[in-house]
C-alpha cells in the first residue's frame, strides 16, 4: 500500500493503478463502517484508493472540526488490512491551495433536515467529493447508507453534473447493540452511549409517531427530527422509503436512518 499526501504524488500513483479503480472517501478516525466500505471496494474493483481528509469546508464555525479525532497512525494499518492500494492523506492547503470561491451547491436536498441544522454543510460535502473525484479519477465510489442525506446529495451531484462515476451505497454497520458506528460516538460518555441506543430502537418501530414518543421519553436525548422521507429527494412524505432521525445527546449530534425495504 502506497501513502501519498501531495497532488503530484497522487497523480503519479493513480496513473500506475490498473483496471477499474474504486475510491472510498473518509475523514479518518476509521471504524468498522469505513473498513466495510474499503472491503466492498476491494471485492468489486481492481484497485482501491482511500482518501483521508478532514474537510474544513463542510464544518461551520463552532462545530467539531477542532476536536474531531485525528489518528492517521491507526488509520493506515486498517486501510492496508482492508485491501487499499493507495491512500491519499492531504492537508487542507493541498486540497485548497487558494481559498475556494467557487462551490458546488447541493440544492434543495442540502437545505432540509441535516442541511437545515448545518447550513452550508452539504455544499461543502459535494464540493470536496467532486474535487476528490477529479483528483483520484475513480470508476466507482462507495458511500455509507449511514449518511443517507449525504448519499442523496452526492448521487444527485453526480447525475446533474455528468460525473462519470458509479456511486454505490453500503448498508450501515452497527455495534451489536444496534448503535450505528460513527467517529462521533467517541464523544459520548458510557451513560450517553446507552441513551443513544434509543435512536435505533425508535427506527425499529418503523413508525414516526411511536418512534418520536420513544426518543422524547429518553432522558438526556434531545430529538431534532424523526421523519419519513423519499430517499432520493429528502421530501417528507408518508409513503417515503426512508425514516431519518437526528438527536443531540449532550453536545453530540447523532443521526441514523432505516430504509423501509430493509428487513422487516
Ligand atoms: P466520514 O464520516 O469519515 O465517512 C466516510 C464514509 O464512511 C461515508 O461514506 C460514510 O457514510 C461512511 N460511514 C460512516 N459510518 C458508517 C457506518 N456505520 N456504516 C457504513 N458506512 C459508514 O462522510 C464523510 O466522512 C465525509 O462527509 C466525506 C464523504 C468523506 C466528504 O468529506
Amino acid at each position: 500500500m502506497k501513502v501519498v499526501s501531495s497532488r503530484a504524488e497522487l497523480a503519479a500513483a493513480r496513473s500506475a493503478l490498473a483496471g477499474r479503480v474504486a475510491v472510498v472517501m473518509t475523514m479518518g478516525a476509521l471504524h468498522d463502517g469505513h473498513v466495510e466500505l474499503i472491503k466492498r471496494a476491494r471485492a468489486e474493483a481492481d484497485s482501491v484508493v482511500v482518501t483521508i481528509f478532514l474537510n474544513p469546508l463542510q464544518f461551520a464555525a463552532g462545530e467539531d472540526l477542532d476536536r474531531y479525532p485525528r489518528r492517521l497512525e491507526q488509520d493506515l494499518p486498517l486501510c492496508e488490512a482492508a485491501g487499499a492500494d493507495l491512500v491519499f492523506t492531504p492537508l487542507p492547503a493541498e486540497v485548497y491551495p487558494s481559498a475556494p470561491i467557487v462551490r458546488v451547491s447541493a440544492g434543495p436536498i442540502g437545505d432540509v433536515f441535516e442541511g437545515a441544522a448545518r447550513p452550508g454543510h452539504f455544499d461543502g460535502v459535494v464540493t470536496v467529493v467532486l474535487k476528490l473525484m477529479h483528483l483520484t479519477r475513480p470508476h466507482i465510489a462507495y458511500f455509507g447508507q449511514k449518511d443517507a442525506q449525504q448519499l442523496a446529495c452526492i448521487r444527485r451531484m453526480v447525475q446533474d453534473l455528468d460525473v462519470p462515476v458509479d456511486v454505490i451505497a453500503v448498508a450501515t454497520v452497527r455495534d451489536a447493540d444496534g448503535l450505528a458506528l460513527s467517529s462521533r460516538n467517541e464523544y459520548l460518555t458510557d451513560a450517553q452511549r446507552a441513551s443513544a441506543l434509543v435512536l435505533s430502537r425508535a427506527l425499529a418501530t418503523r413508525d414516526v409517531v411511536a418512534g418520536r414518543a420513544l426518543v422524547d421519553a429518553e432522558p438526556g436525548v434531545d430529538l431534532d427530527y424523526l421523519e419519513r422521507v423519499d430517499s432520493a429527494t429528502f421530501e417528507a412524505t408518508p409513503d417515503g422509503d426512508l425514516i431519518v432521525v437526528a438527536a443531540r445527546v449532550g453536545t453530540t449530534r447523532l443521526i441514523d436512518n432505516l430504509l423501509l425495504e430493509e428487513a422487516a
